[in-house]
């Protein structure tokens, strides 16, 4: 079967969980880049990439690397490309750019540059150029320039893979799906046990947690760029998702996803019954502080208030405070994990981490800490 070169990009922090998501479904020479991997595969594994992969953002398919120095040169080696290999001037297309350096500042007008090269050559062979449609595109187009080092991708997954399909309603700010599915993951919660996330918001962590137990593969409700591609497989395609509605498995524990907010725990009701995880979580309105749950062995991952909207730093501080407690009191036995963007108030929480994790949530610098609630000798 061909190979070819395929780069799946992430979140910072989160490469290493990607690896061992990458090695679960067989490939096992990886190379780590920033917030990338980069490894050898086929078309069936582009597929079941996209598919399955929890923390992945996009799965490129690198078709060209060449340096430039000038957007002219840019312009030149993308015409030197032979698009009509890719798609047909009926078709649309839409390019993604990023930059880093100081050669290429502006990502707007890479991809404007390289759309016109790509039309351009339509139209001096066939007098006719594909519309762009950065909506819903037929091709989509990656382009990555660091310093000089430019790289044209096919982007096979289209819509970023966070996006799942199961958002009812968009609150502020909520946590995007990828991060939410790499703090479980971190956690190394083996779904043997009940998981709980108090805090839970539009309830994006308790649902990843309860998709990672039933073992459906993330990608399940959604369709992917590659889908109009040109040397699309539809059959080995049908075979990979019939495979991963068959691998679906049963919990036989639960995914407590408490909020105090009536808003919140209406929104990740309709989040858990469009996911099709709502029949395994525990979805209540509940203050953490009040709450009587008896875990053991659980996990609990909780991503509270940073306080940056508002200047209320002595609030945040007494909040941190109230958590540790709270887990001291009533959560002895079980792991528990804080995401946090307010570096001080962490601090504050008066246990001890025995792991301490930087992470990005959007464009926040956070800390996730690991806190084991065993008294004694754990089992
Ligand atoms: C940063 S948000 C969580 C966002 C969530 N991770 C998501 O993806 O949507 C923090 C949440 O904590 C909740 N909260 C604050 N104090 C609480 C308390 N005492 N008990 C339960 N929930 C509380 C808020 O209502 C809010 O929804």
């Amino acid at each position: 079967m061909k190979t070819f070169e395929i780069v799946v990009k992430t979140l910072f922090g989160l490469e290493e969980v990607l690896i061992a998501e990458l090695k679960a479904l067989g490939i096992t020479e990886v190379e780590k880049l920033s917030r990338a991997v980069r490894f050898v595969g086929t078309q069936e594994l582009l597929y079941k990439c996209n598919l399955h992969l929890r923390t992945a953002l996009k799965v490129l398919k690198p078709i060209a690397s060449f340096i430039a120095n000038n957007e002219n040169v840019l312009y030149k080696e993308v015409q030197k490309i032979n698009w009509s290999d890719y798609f047909s001037f009926k078709q649309t297309f839409a390019i993604e750019a990023t930059t880093k350096g100081e050669i290429f500042t502006h990502s707007k007008y890479v991809a404007l540059k390289t759309k016109d090269a790509i039309a351009d050559q339509f139209r001096a062979q066939k007098g006719i150029r594909p519309s762009v449609d950065t909506e819903n595109p037929d091709l989509c187009i990656d382009v990555f320039i660091n310093r000089n080092e430019c790289i044209i991708s096919l982007n096979s997954s289209g819509v970023h893979l966070g996006k799942r399909g199961y958002r009812a309603t968009q609150i502020l700010a909520p946590m995007s799906e990828n991060l939410a599915a790499g703090l479980v993951l971190l956690s190394k919660w083996d779904t043997q046990s009940d998981f709980y996330d108090p805090l839970c918001g539009s309830g994006t962590i308790a649902i990843e947690a309860a998709l990672i137990a039933k073992n459906m593969a993330p990608g399940i409700n959604r369709t992917f760029n590659f889908e109009k591609w040109v040397d699309f497989d539809k059959v080995t395609w049908n075979n990979i998702k019939k495979q991963a509605v068959e691998n679906q498995r049963k919990f036989e524990h639960t995914i407590y996803c408490h909020d105090i907010d009536a808003n919140a725990v209406e929104i990740s009701e309709k989040n858990a019954v469009l996911a099709q995880t709502d029949d395994i979580m525990d979805i209540e309105k509940q203050d953490f502080f009040d709450s009587q749950l008896q875990l053991s062995n659980a996990t609990i991952i909780m991503n509270p208030p940073y306080g940056e909207r508002l200047n209320k730093e002595e609030d945040m501080v007494a909040l941190y405070k109230k958590i540790g407690d709270k887990l001291k009191q009533s959560f002895n036995n079980n792991n528990a994990w804080i995401l946090s963007g307010n570096m001080e108030a962490i601090k504050f929480v008066g246990l001890k981490p025995s792991q301490k994790i930087n992470l990005f949530n959007g464009p926040i610098e956070c800390k996730y800490h690991k806190f084991e609630l065993y008294k004694g000798k754990k089992n």
